[in-house]
């Protein structure tokens, strides 16, 4: 640990029951600093050295970071001005000299006691993190209960992590939320780890405790630029660059409603099987995550056919757009593997908006500017095969295994509408199958670049990064696009 405030916030994990550890903290720093037999309102209006934040600079793997640690023993680490300007005077110098932002949460939010003062402070702290989005990585780990001001902070950021057990976050909690819609709910089931890493998607990991939270984070930032201006840091390269991965050929089941796992392609085509997922437990019908291909960082989508037979859904497009967003804001290539039978249908997906939330992930792709290499491993249907990285949508090398199969649907449902009461439905889609199901025609197009084999796929991506290492593409200037939120 190179940077001293990660290092203090290492010391303060290592104790051990969390909720005890807060309360001993607590009681030590109290006795400190208020000193004995002082009436709680007295001990508000006692000054804090420090205030409720440390901030401050330090490096990782020799690379600059800015990180503040705010501190649950001060007024349960609540945001009062001085706090608030303390995080903005460290951001203000990130966005100056090009560095992410870690952000250490444990916060009640607003400090109750400073009214207006707090809520403009943490305007202020909003403000910035939106100017620096897409300038300057920045991160946010919640490592206590968080509420309020502290919640959305948190949300704005480009990562967001939670520790398991000891953390929280939620607008309001569940006192709040007792009195208003009369509805009982435990801390942990509203707003804890598990709860927002898997059902609500707020948070893009969990971790066991802080100390795994840190490592973690360290390790993710290897993946990233110091900015948007950069390039992210290449790496040696020990895994052979050119090895075909023979295990490829056979991986697609012969049945192709047969589920195989996406996870084992990723692995196989990157380097070492080094994988930095974000978002594992959420919308699993998509994997989303950092790895290297020769060396050098890439995004990786991928539908996940052993999930909802891969699926896009609401919340597989919103957090896969969200992933693509973050990889073309910081120059990182998208590798997008391909294995989706389309959008799902139901009631309830389109009473709550795929076709918004859906157009979110064709946006993203669309505007996305960086090198961007797709490879169809099977399904490839409808509005989902345009959707992923399709080269309509400015694919840079686009290739298909011979398992590829590109079709407006399946042909099941495309023998439903077009034989209608056709008396040899088998015989239909055995037809439908020969004429539409296959990568044929859409490469005759020039839609795919190559069928390839499957045991070569890592050596065709490799090539084409450094193919495209000088791509240079830009949108058409304008304010900004105007996304479907
Ligand atoms: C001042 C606060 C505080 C706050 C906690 N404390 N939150 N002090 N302002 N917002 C103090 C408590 O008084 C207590 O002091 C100590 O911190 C520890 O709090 P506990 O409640 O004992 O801890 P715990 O049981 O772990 O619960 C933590 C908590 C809870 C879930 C965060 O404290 C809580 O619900 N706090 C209020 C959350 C909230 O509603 N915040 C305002 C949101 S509005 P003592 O002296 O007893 O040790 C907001 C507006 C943003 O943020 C506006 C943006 C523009």
């Amino acid at each position: 640990m190179q940077c001293g405030i990660v290092k203090s916030a290492l010391r303060f994990a290592s104790q051990e029951a969390p909720e005890s550890a807060r309360g001993k903290l607590q009681k030590i720093r109290n006795a400190a600093l208020i000193g004995g037999g002082q009436s709680r309102i007295e001990a508000q209006h006692k000054k804090f050295p420090g205030d409720s934040v440390v901030t401050g600079h330090g490096f990782i793997n020799g690379r600059l970071v800015y990180v503040f640690s705010q501190d649950f023993t001060v007024f349960g680490g609540s945001l009062s001005s001085v706090h608030a300007e303390k995080i903005c005077k460290i951001m203000d110098r990130a966005l100056t000299t090009r560095a992410p932002v870690i952000g250490l949460k444990d916060s009640g939010g607003a400090r109750i006691q400073e009214g207006v003062d707090s809520m403009a402070g943490y305007a202020d702290i909003f403000q910035r993190i939106v100017l620096a989005s897409g300038v300057i990585p920045q991160i946010s780990v919640i490592m206590g209960p968080c509420a309020g001001g502290a919640v959305y902070s948190a949300a704005i950021t480009d990562f967001t992590f939670m520790v398991e057990d000891s953390s929280y976050l939620f607008i309001t909690g569940p006192e709040v939320i007792k009195a208003v819609t009369n509805e009982t709910i435990a801390k942990d089931e509203l707003g804890g780890a598990k709860t927002h890493a898997s059902l609500s998607g707020v948070v893009h990991n969990s971790f066991s405790n802080d100390i795994e939270a840190i490592l973690n984070i360290r390790e993710l930032m290897t993946f990233l630029p110091q900015s948007s201006d950069e390039a992210p840091l290449t790496r040696i390269c020990l895994d052979p660059w050119d090895r075909d991965v023979p295990t490829l050929d056979s991986i697609v089941p012969p049945d192709p409603s047969e589920p195989y796992d996406m996870m084992d392609v990723i692995a196989s085509i990157i380097d070492e099987r080094d994988f930095y997922e974000i978002s594992p437990k959420y919308a699993q019908n998509i994997i989303t995550g950092f790895a290297r291909i020769n060396g050098s960082p890439v995004g990786i989508v991928g539908n996940q056919p052993k999930v909802a037979a891969g699926c896009l859904d609401i919340n597989a497009s919103v957090k896969a757009a969200r992933f693509v967003r973050f990889c073309d804001a910081f120059n990182l290539p998208i590798i997008t593997l391909v294995d989706v039978p389309g959008f799902l249908p139901g009631v309830a997906q389109e009473h709550n908006g795929i076709i918004r939330h859906g157009a979110k992930l064709r946006y993203a792709f669309a505007e996305a500017t960086v090198p961007k290499i797709t490879v169809i491993i099977r399904k490839a249907y409808g509005g989902a095969y345009a959707a992923m990285a399709s080269k309509h949508l400015r694919g840079d090398a686009n290739y298909a295994w011979p398992t590829a199969e590109i079709a407006v649907m399946g042909a099941t449902g495309a023998v439903a509408i077009i034989s209608k009461g056709h008396p040899d439905v088998a015989a239909q889609e055995r037809q439908y199958i020969d004429n539409f199901i296959s990568p044929i025609p859409a490469a005759k197009r020039g839609f795919i670049d190559d069928i390839i084999e499957p045991r070569t796929t890592r050596r065709r991506i490799a090539e084409d990064l450094l193919l495209l290492s000088s791509k240079n593409l830009k949108n058409p200037s304008k304010k900004h696009g105007n996304i479907p939120l």
